[in-house]
């Protein structure tokens, strides 16, 4: 299957929900990844909050602030040219209230080019997901595990309660979601509640029947610092290719060897 060369559109998503067509999904957090992956073809992006773990060095995902979450998907905003950016709403910036998630989720519409925001959260979220929808913002749900919740939850473990997250599912979509991201969930359970919907269901450690994937881009491209998730699966080992890069140029440097001629000037 060739990726689509127009932008892509949630309404979009869902007819390829229809049509059978996977879709693909990736995190990204800067300019330059984003360009890269936009022009590989992925279908969507997502400037995750997960950025305050990959990029910013924290242990969970509750630092990130909704400056940086703009910051960041405004740089994504202006790499893309086909990809629907979806941009997660950070750890206390819609759980205050409805007038709140409209404020902040508004900024992310008006100061980015991106398309969209993810909020963590199920049944209990349906009145804040409705408003925003109505509000002419589109809504990813993120039910499963939650990062957010981690301190509630207390790990970072697959969520197993088969008749809330069916319940789940269904209020968010009534809500107006257009597409729900199942994380750390068996894969039959992810497979009967994406059969259970008419959005699409992006899976993140939910086996095969989702109707995509998502990954962090870290772990696709083998720049995990820790323990690979058992969910993830490395193309690429681009932390050996740095280091080894890195290695020769400082051996380079110390043997004068670089720079040469070639990158001097007369
Ligand atoms: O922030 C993030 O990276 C996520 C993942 C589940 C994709 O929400």
């Amino acid at each position: 299957m060739q990726p689509h060369e127009s932008p892509m559109t949630i309404t979009r998503l869902m007819a390829m929900k229809s049509a059978g067509q996977k879709i693909t999904m990736l995190t990204a957090y800067d300019y330059t990844m984003a360009r890269l992956l936009d022009e590989a073809g992925v279908d969507g992006l997502l400037v995750g909050d997960s950025l305050a773990m990959v990029v910013q060095g924290h242990p969970t995902t509750l630092p990130a602030t909704m400056e940086q979450m703009l910051y960041h998907a405004e740089m994504v905003g202006r790499a893309v040219r086909r990809c629907l950016v979806v941009v997660d709403m950070p750890f206390m910036s819609y759980q205050l209230g409805i007038r709140d998630a409209l404020a902040n989720a508004g900024r992310v519409l008006k100061q980015t080019r991106c398309q969209a925001v993810k909020l963590e959260g199920g049944a209990e979220l349906a009145e804040t997901i409705a408003a925003l929808v109505q509000a002419g913002i589109p809504v990813m749900a993120h039910i499963g595990l939650r990062p957010q919740m981690i301190h509630q939850s207390g790990g970072y473990t697959v969520q197993r309660n088969r008749q809330q997250l069916l319940q789940d599912a269904q209020a968010v979509q009534q809500a107006g979601a257009f597409s729900i991201l199942l994380e750390c969930i068996p894969s039959d359970l992810a497979a009967e509640i994406t059969g259970s919907v008419q959005v699409p269901t992006i899976g993140i450690g939910a086996g095969a029947g989702c109707d995509g994937q998502i990954q962090v881009i870290h772990d696709l491209l083998g720049l995990t610092l820790g323990r690979l998730p058992r969910h993830a699966k490395a193309y690429a080992d681009l932390k050996a290719a740095i280091q080894q890069a890195v290695a020769q140029y400082c051996q380079e440097v110390r043997q004068g060897v670089f720079p040469s001629q070639d990158q001097s000037f007369l």
